[in-house]
Formats: structure tokens, sequence, C-alpha cells
């Protein structure tokens, strides 16, 4: 059977996770997976076996030790092959928000006064604000601005900015908002004839398929753990050579250790033992699908990220076209996601009804979802949209069904 007649058992996927059998979830229709995600059993079952064997300081000789270091170092290898990284290229931190800015303030080294940094307006603010801070050390920071008719960021634009002072590109893989897939490696091809380091946000993106950083092409990702199946972690992945350089932001004595000195302080070490967890379910994903054996981590990533996209878009494409196809609501960004140009996190406002009001309807249907402006307000103030009100945002994953969909799509022909 060739990958394009398999489909996603949609049912083995929701039996992995244990909040759709939950008295307090089970009921709702999870829309809200852009703010953080359910996690499959396998993560609960990681992080429980942590802190009843192995809660102890690790890496001394004793075992409930000697395992909790093995598997905490096991977690990053793990993750390491999953996105075809290094071990040593690997950072965890508490969020990707802290994970920036612990980076911005150890790149400040390659910053000297009048350099040159592009951040955009359609990234989340995570991705923003720490580059534009460095204006205090002398960059001048320079926007890459969405079209506003198509709510796209343009390489045409990106070439009419970028130059031999750009020292710095920081543009997300995916926006929270406008849902596009920017092409990264296109931007990082671009960027490198100039010098410049590519600092790429791949928190919308990461849940819909693991990428290939190296096929992607740029110096920085991070994703959100908690996004991909995870706990409230986040992972940081750099290019060696440019991780080497970096300054040691951790104690004195430490000096040389990179990546572990990039952080000024270690990981949460249960929760990043759980990740385990989430590569487990990925296996069991995969081997439920697929016969061949004999194949590498991150081929196994690859064709269930293949799987996972054909579903999301199956789920996603009709209410995107049911949203563009009623005149009181806009949507923003693409109508229909082709070839993974688009990921199914779906924002709209309504020309009649405020973003809250719209929340509201959905919440009381039983659709988990909210308005907000998702720190992502410079995107919004760009689209003429009130920050404060938001946008009504639907974002989903692999895990949601037809029956979800169709739920959600009563509710909205009803607005
Ligand atoms: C696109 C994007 N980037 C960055 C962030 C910040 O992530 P964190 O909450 O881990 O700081 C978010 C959070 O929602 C996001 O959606």
């Amino acid at each position: 059977m060739t990958i394009e007649n398999i489909k996603l058992d949609i049912n083995f996927v929701r039996s992995k996770f244990p909040a759709f059998s939950e008295p307090l979830s089970k009921e709702w229709s999870f829309f809200e997976n852009a703010g953080g995600s359910y996690v499959p059993k396998n993560v609960i079952d990681k992080l429980t076996e942590f802190m009843i064997s192995t809660k102890v300081q690790p890496y001394a000789d004793y075992p409930m030790s000697k395992i909790a270091g093995e598997n905490m170092d096991k977690a990053t290898n793990i993750f390491a092959k999953m996105i075809n990284a290094k071990e040593k290229e690997i950072l965890i931190g508490g969020s990707t928000s802290i994970n920036l800015y612990v980076l911005s303030n150890a790149l400040k080294k390659f910053i000297k006064p009048g350099d040159e940094i592009i951040v955009t307006n359609q990234d989340h603010e995570a991705n923003i604000s720490p580059w534009r801070k460095l204006e205090s050390i002398g960059a001048k920071i320079i926007e890459w601005k969405l079209n506003i008719e198509n709510h796209e960021l343009e390489i045409s634009e990106l070439k009419k900015i970028i130059n031999n002072k750009t020292k710095i590109l920081a543009v997300t893989h995916c926006s929270n908002i406008v849902g596009s897939v920017n092409n990264l490696k296109l931007i990082s091809n671009l960027a490198h004839e100039f010098g410049t380091i590519v600092i790429g946000d791949g928190v919308s993106y990461a849940p819909h398929g693991f990428p290939d950083v190296k096929e992607l092409g740029v110096d920085f990702y991070t994703f959100s753990l908690y996004k991909t199946y995870g706990p409230h972690l986040a992972l940081l992945y750099g290019k060696e050579d440019i991780l080497k350089q970096l300054p040691n932001q951790n104690h004195e004595f430490l000096e040389g250790e990179y990546p572990y000195t990039i952080n000024p302080g270690g990981p949460n070490h249960e929760e990043l033992v759980s990740l385990i967890g989430i590569e487990e379910y990925f296996n069991e994903l995969y081997h439920h699908h697929f016969n061949d054996k004999n194949i590498s981590t991150r081929e196994k990533i690859n064709k269930i990220n293949e799987l996972i996209s054909k579903h999301e878009e199956e789920i996603a494409n009709p209410i995107l076209e049911l949203i563009s196809s009623k005149n009181n609501l806009k949507l923003i960004g693409k109508n229909q996601i082709v070839n993974k140009n688009r990921a199914p996190t779906i924002s709209f406002v309504s020309n009649n009804r405020s973003s809250k009001e719209i929340s509201k309807i959905l919440v009381e249907n039983n659709i988990a979802t909210r308005n907000d402006n998702f720190y992502a307000w410079r995107c919004l103030k760009a689209l003429d949209i009130d920050p404060n009100d938001g946008v009504v945002r639907l974002s989903m994953v692999h895990y949601n069904n037809d029956m979800e969909i169709k739920k959600l799509s009563n509710v909205i022909k009803n607005i």
C-alpha cells in the first residue's frame, strides 16, 4: 500500500490521549491546540515513572540517579534525531519566549552599532521583542511588513531590506494568526548570501509535523513542546558552529560546556524525561500505520508528517471554505490548505459582532476556543483589528475528528 492510500486511524490516535475520556474534557470539541495541546498517555507515564522512581539529583553512580541522568540525555538525543540535529545542538528551556531572550542576549556579541536586524510584523511577539531590544546596543531594527491585502510576508519585500549590514533575521515558520507557512529554506538561502543569522520560530509549525532543521537551513529554530504533545517546555536548536561561539551565560567554572552554558540554569528534569513519551507515541503511530521496521527516526517522522497533514487538510479545508463563504465573517490568510502551505490554525473576525461575542457563542456550544491577539498584536494592528478584542481562533491538530468538525460547522453556520 502506498502512503497516498493510508489514512490516519483517528480512533487509534484518540485512544492514546486520556483527555478524550476524562469527565471534564470529553464533552468538549477542543479547538485551542495552538495554545497548547493534549498529551498522550506515554508522556504522562514517563513523567509519573520519573517522579516515582528517579526523582533525585541525576548523574551520580547510584541507580536512581544514574537512570535519571540517562533518561534526561535520552530525551535530548531522541529530539535531536526527530528534527535531524546533533545532540549538542539542542537546548531545552522553560518556553520559547525564554529561549529567545536567552539567545538574543547571547547573540549580542555579534552586534555592533549600525548593524541591522530584521523582524517581521507577522510574528508572535516572542520572536520580535528580544531582537527589538538590541536597539539598546546600537542595532538598527528594520521591519519586514506583511502584505495587508493577502496577509503574507513576501520574499520580494525581504529582498528590498536585506543587505550586508543585516546580522539577524527573525521570522516565523508559520504565523499563529495568519496560518501561512513561510518558505524558511528560501529565506535562509537568501539571508546566508549576506551572512545573516536566521532565527526561525517553529511554534505554530511543529505541532503539524516536526521539521528537518538541516533541510530548512536555519541557524536557530525554536518550538514549544507543550504544543507538540508534551509538557510545558520549549526546544531551541542552534547550528553547532554558532553555538560554540556563544558566551557562557551559566556559572563561571562551566566555561566551554556548550550548549548547557547558554541557558543560565538547567532544564526541568522530570518534564525533560517525559519527552521520551512523545517519541514513543509517534513510534506507536508509525507502527500502527506502516510495516517497514528498518528505518531511521527521522524517516518515521517524515512518514507520519505526511499522514498527519493529509488528515489535517481534510478536516480544516471545509471550515476554511465555510468561513470564507460567509459575508459577515472575514478569514485571515489563505482560504484553503494546498500542499502544506498553511497550518490548520484558522483566525477570523466578524463585521457585525465582536470576536468576544462570537467566541462566547462557540464556548456555549462546547467548542473550546477563545478570542485574543495571541501576542501577535503587531500582526493584528497591521490588519486593523483591535488587539483587545482580537480574532476568534480555531486551531486543529491531527487528533481532531470529523464529528468535531461537523459540530463546529453547525455552530459557525448559525453565526
Ligand atoms: C508562533 C508563536 N511563537 C512563540 C510563542 C511563544 O511560546 P511560549 O509560550 O513557549 O513562550 C507562541 C505562543 O503561543 C506562538 O504561538
